[in-house]
């Protein structure tokens, strides 16, 4: 592979840029026209000359459409022209138009991760427009962000700053894919036929949540599968408000533009200042929405999780949140830990009600200090005491959030977003606090430093259980309010990495009130979400096939429960192990209540799970049988050295008998020899991909894990 990027200077006053991936190439040009304009997204073509643009040979405006939107890279609003805008500002003398020249380009990096920097500088004002593009050449994907630069001596005034605009090739019709759902019932897949006008995902609560993910597909038409098609995505590197507006014009142009919301945004840029948009990460591939899948799981594995921790295995958690609740003792957590040891367990968590006066959600978020009714002589018994079973210690913690109830907010009732002369709105009895405000931040890493600094934690589980509301920030500097959207979870970024420099060892899980928060940005300074407080097994197939769309397995944190109390369903340890291990296990039961026999069996899923868990958590996942088309959904792995493969097979029921199928497997090497647990003579890849393993279950929620081994 040559370095990614090629520059074409087709005329003294054109250049074509053609950045190449594996299987991709994006092109855009500076053009006659004097716009920066994208040319091509898709399949890699044979020649640079097949980029160019040609000229067409009919006008498709016809008399009366007047300006046509454009395929700008980066569209600015103020001419003629009416795309969603990346940028719209406003200068000083009330000037409300940017009008961008390009001045220059240069690139770096290597094969592995190439850069291509575009800077553009507004004709008149003295405003500076970086635009990044990354090129991932083995993940068939292209980074995308923005810097704006003030290099005047006047603010100003930003409105609107959007990472990117990806234009699409014309196609009759496109097919969109979203995430959406709800508490308990997140990442459920939404795929409609893409209308005329303009869709919107968005989240304009103070962070990423149940109802939408920033994360989009596109595919060419409704025959695009799992296993082949054209398909575009792209997934938002940020965790506030945002937006991603994908829009079909009547020519059948089809765009996506998307990045912080601009709704009650504003950024006051001072002189000499610059504002740095998050990452837009798009790709391209025609192997359908597994492919598409894989790319970013690989990417993020490689590039976004944290690096310290990236090729770790995670550990096989414990946490007793279903058992006790608020409830929690030394004696409760200790007889927990001393069972979870037993099983092989490898890391014990305690969640929420340790500290202050946390005896329901009522009171205590925001006093981080051990609340001594219940741990006497503090967290260090507890935590020799899981030591000493072989575990290593973990403990729930929600900075952002505090309770009307508490010390915190009775010293420092300003520090919650709140508007003058109208009244707070509680959710789930608590405020958030603004960590736009430098105090606020400070008062989090000093509390979770010395947390972290006196206690021998090696993981936190990091919530934050509600959406913003009345978010004034009364202190604010004059003029910069509306930038809280930003800074809070700037600021939230900043903590984390704050934290993971001074305590290295320490793994992060990012928690919303369930798998709220899950986003690519975060994903940057945890290692894992929460993927759901649903631990239903049967509804979690469906979040699992929705949150692996867009995020990696390896982040995807999941317990085996009781009874379920969402849907009041009881299901075998089979099922709910099965399920759990597809990403990293938890165990969130009452193992007080467990027969022998069950504790035993749950003893020998954690063992098989720890061979496996290369596969589980790095490998290449194939969703094979979607949840929602039969009762048989299946689900395979591949381990990063091809040499092993695990298919976990769920059937919700049976009807007429015994449900049976030739379970086409995927991605296995067509000429490799594969030994299937139980078999004595082992199929090539080839007839495992074409005969398909054959399966036959009946019953209701029965479930299934079978290896393969490659000879
Ligand atoms: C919400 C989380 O999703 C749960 O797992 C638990 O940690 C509770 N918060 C604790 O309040």
């Amino acid at each position: 592979m040559n370095f990614p990027i090629q520059i074409v200077e087709t005329t003294p006053t054109e250049t074509l840029w053609i950045l190449e991936t594996y299987n991709t190439a994006y092109a855009f040009s500076w053009n006659q026209q004097q716009r920066l304009e994208n040319v091509y997204w898709g399949t890699k073509l044979r020649y640079p000359t097949d980029y160019l643009p040609q000229t067409l040979m009919y006008d498709p405006l016809g008399n009366w459409n007047f300006a046509r939107n454009t395929y700008e890279e980066f569209p600015v609003w103020g001419d003629y022209k009416f795309n969603e805008p990346c940028l719209k500002v406003r200068f000083r003398d009330g000037v409300r138009a940017a009008l961008l020249d390009y001045v220059s380009a240069e690139t770096t990096g290597d094969e592995t991760v190439a850069t291509l920097t575009i800077h553009l500088q507004d004709r008149h004002y003295p405003l500076n427009v970086r635009l990044i593009y990354e090129v991932f050449a083995k993940h068939d994907l292209i980074v995308r962000r923005a810097e704006v630069e003030n290099r005047g001596s006047e603010p100003i005034e930003i409105e609107q700053i959007l990472s990117a605009a990806w234009h699409l090739p014309q196609r009759d019709s496109y097919q969109l894919t979203s995430l959406s759902g709800k508490w308990g019932g997140e990442f459920q897949i939404q795929r409609v036929d893409l209308p005329r006008g303009k869709q919107l995902l968005e989240r304009r609560r103070g962070s990423t949540g149940f109802d939408s993910n920033p994360y989009f597909a596109l595919a060419a038409d409704s025959t695009v599968s799992e296993t082949s098609g054209e398909v575009w995505f792209g997934a938002l590197a940020f965790s506030g408000n945002y937006k991603i507006v994908i829009e079909r014009d009547a020519f059948e142009h089809v765009y996506v533009t998307g990045g912080i919301h601009d709704f009650d945004f504003r950024w006051q840029l001072e002189a000499g200042e610059t504002f740095q948009t998050p990452a837009f990460i798009g790709g391209f591939t025609n192997g359908g929405y597994g492919e598409a899948s894989r790319l970013l799981h690989q990417y993020e594995n490689e590039h976004v999780v944290p690096r310290a921790t990236a090729t770790q295995p995670r550990p096989v958690v414990y946490n007793s949140w279903y058992v006790t609740e608020f409830d929690v003792s030394f004696e409760n957590q200790e007889k927990a830990a001393e069972l979870a040891a037993k099983m092989g367990v490898e890391l014990f968590v305690m969640d929420d009600g340790w500290f202050g006066q946390r005896n329901n959600d009522r009171a205590g978020l925001g006093d981080w200090t051990v609340n001594r009714d219940k741990f006497p002589n503090g967290l260090a018994p507890l935590i020799n005491r899981v030591n000493e079973l072989g575990m290593e210690f973990g403990i729930w913690v929600e900075p952002e959030m505090v309770n009307p109830d508490s010390d915190l907010y009775r010293a420092h009732p300003d520090w919650v977003y709140h508007f003058a002369n109208r009244p707070l709105s509680l959710g789930r009895n608590q405020l958030v606090l603004n960590v736009s405000n430098p105090d606020v931040q400070q008062f989090i890493l000093n509390f979770m430093d010395d947390l972290l600094g006196n206690n021998k934690i090696k993981f936190i589980k990091w919530d934050m259980n509600r959406h913003f509301s009345e978010p004034g920030w009364a202190d604010a500097p004059q003029g910069r309010e509306r930038e809280l959207w930003v800074r809070h979870t700037r600021g939230v970024y900043d903590i984390l990495r704050q934290l993971r420099e001074k305590h290295p060892h320490v793994l992060f899980e990012s928690c919303s009130g369930g798998g709220g928060r899950i986003d690519l940005g975060i994903m940057a300074y945890v290692e894992q979400f929460w993927m759901s407080d649903n631990t239903d097994p049967y509804d979690d197939l469906f979040i699992q096939e929705g949150f692996t769309l867009a995020h990696t397995p390896l982040t995807r944190m999941m317990w085996v429960t009781d009874t379920n109390w969402l849907n009041g369903r009881s299901y075998s340890l089979d099922f709910r192990f099965h399920l759990a291990m597809m990403g990293v296990l938890g165990i969130g039961a009452d193992l007080t209540k467990w027969s022998q026999a069950d504790l035993d069996q749950a003893a020998a899923f954690i063992t098989l799970y720890k061979e496996i868990r290369q596969t589980m958590q790095f490998g290449a996942l194939y969703r094979l049988r979607s949840p929602r088309e039969t009762p048989l959904s299946a689900f395979q792995f591949i381990h990063p050295s091809q040499q092993e493969a695990v298919v976990a097979v769920f059937l919700s029921q049976s009807q007429f008998g015994y449900f049976s199928t030739n379970l086409r497997l995927e991605g296995l090497e067509p000429d490799a020899l594969y030994r299937v647990e139980g078999w004595d003579v082992p199929w090539s890849g080839q007839a495992l991909m074409q005969r398909g393993l054959p399966i036959a279950l009946k019953g209701a929620f029965v479930s299934r894990l079978i290896r393969l081994a490659r000879e």
